[in-house]
């Protein structure tokens, strides 16, 4: 599915024309895929653990279950299947809008055993709906949209929920295999160039694109130099031993007042013992790896990194153009290595491993510029505000990103090693406080050429 800024006839791959039962059969998946994450996040920990509020920065992870499944009876039950609603009493219970994620443990919230219940009867409904339902018509079914909306809504809190992970204390209650190494770090450049010129960002033909990736535009973007990876802790262990967080030159104003306020001296979850950086990751300390991505900075921390090593965070266009832009064909990829769908082979997603991958890893899923792990690993700050692109319309509701838009939020892009692919993909757009630290960001710099 190629974008171009004006609509082309549908290409082979594009789900317009594929069969409802493929569209079918590619939602239960992601559906299935859901659930089995979350389930995995939700019978790791005890019942008292599941409704203790872990961070007030996070919702207790039984409020994420419940809300799931509340969601998931709005949109596929009421919505797409005209359904009588189960339990209207609990609606507000699990409107993020209000309740903040504070107050939400005092909440009369549906017990364990009852929000697993709530949300697997959901799920039997939302199945029924699925298996009854053409696809198509009414742009909310258009290639199953709506399913394809449910399970990333639910891949998205699956990330929320590893972050409350994180957050808890106390020995490890998951575990995974490591991710896997860099084969040719040693030769790899530091930077790559991006010639300038136009490309199309956005996309107005990816089928599960959610309503702030679209629709497809033209940016010209001038040529600058770009990080082949992120910023490793090696990297930024150097700007903290230069003095990087007692040098108010380097922060932006607010940047420097949250530094002071809260005494930063290193990314959250790191601390100094007898000389040495280590860093607690769901539940283990451990030295900090030195090639390792950055994880756990503020926007603010990798604006004053990139200003102190005489450099800059990319804008969001210069990241989609250094992750999609393909010179030869002249067109936007759906992903940096081309337009088919991530592999264990190309990307760092979905929590198969519990960290980023090191500096240099997953040569399969470079861009055409040189650059690598723009896909998953960690999600990676820009310098831009979240803003609509032209011709923006929210769909289906003004919630999802309408509200957000505004110079309060900065854009993150490419996913980590935390989000699914179904909710990842060159065009997905995250974004966040510039003060947040406990969601899996890092960065990589740039610099005009
Ligand atoms: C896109 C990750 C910022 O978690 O606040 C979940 C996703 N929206 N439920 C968030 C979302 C509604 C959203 N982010
Ligand atoms: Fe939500």
């Amino acid at each position: 599915m190629t974008d171009s800024p004006t609509p082309s006839p549908a290409g082979p791959q594009s789900a317009d024309t594929q069969d409802a039962e493929v569209l079918r059969e590619r939602a239960l998946a992601a559906l299935l895929a859901a659930r089995e994450r979350t389930t995995l996040l939700t019978d790791s920990v005890d019942d008292h653990e599941l409704i203790a509020q872990h961070s007030p920065l996070m919702s207790p992870l039984v409020w994420d279950l419940a809300h799931i499944g509340n969601q998931e009876e709005l949109w596929l039950l009421r919505d797409v299947g005209g359904r009588e609603a189960m339990r209207p009493d609990i609606d507000g219970l699990y409107d993020a809008f209000e309740h903040p994620r504070a107050s939400r443990p005092s909440l009369p919230l549906l017990a364990p055993a009852e929000a697993r219940s709530y949300a697997a009867e959901v799920r039997g409904r939302a199945l029924d709906v699925l298996g009854s339902t053409p696809l198509g018509g009414r742009p909310l079914l258009r290639s199953g949209f709506a399913f394809g909306m449910i399970a990333q809504h639910e891949q998205q809190h699956d990330e929320t929920m590893l972050i409350t992970h994180q957050l808890r204390s106390g020995p490890a209650a998951l575990r995974a295999p490591e991710p896997p190494g860099a084969t040719d770090a040693a030769a790899l450049p530091a930077e790559v160039l991006v010639p300038g010129g136009p490309f199309t960002m956005g996309t107005s033909t990816e089928p599960w694109a959610l309503d702030n990736e679209r629709p497809a535009h033209r940016r010209e973007v001038p040529g600058f130099l770009i990080d082949t990876a992120p910023v490793t802790c090696a990297a930024y262990q150097a700007f903290i031993e230069d003095g990087g967080y007692t040098e108010q030159r380097w922060w932006a104003p607010e940047g420097w007042a949250m530094v002071r306020e809260h005494e930063l001296k290193a990314p959250l979850f790191w601390h100094r013992e007898a000389g040495q950086w280590l860093r607690r990751r769901f539940g283990v300390t451990e030295p900090v790896p030195a090639d390792e991505p950055v994880l756990h900075v503020s926007w603010y921390e990798a604006d004053a990194y990139a200003r102190w090593a005489g450099r800059r965070l990319p804008t969001e266009a210069e990241w989609e153009k250094a992750a999609r832009h393909d010179p030869g064909a002249g067109r936007s990829r759906r992903y940096p290595w081309g337009d088919e769908d991530p592999t264990p082979e190309r990307a760092n997603l979905g929590q198969r491993h519990l960290r980023p991958a090191p500096a240099g890893a997953y040569a399969a899923g470079r861009s055409p510029s040189g650059a690598g792990q723009l896909i998953g690993d960690v999600w990676e700050w820009t310098s831009s505000d979240f803003l609509p692109y032209p011709g923006f319309a929210p769909f289906p509701y003004r919630e999802y990103s309408e509200v957000f838009f505004g110079p309060g939020h900065k854009v993150l892009r490419g996913g980590s090693f935390a989000v699914d692919a179904v909710a990842c993909r060159g065009t997905f757009r995250n974004w966040d406080l510039p003060v947040r630290r406990q969601i899996f960001s890092g960065f990589r710099t740039a610099r005009d050429v």
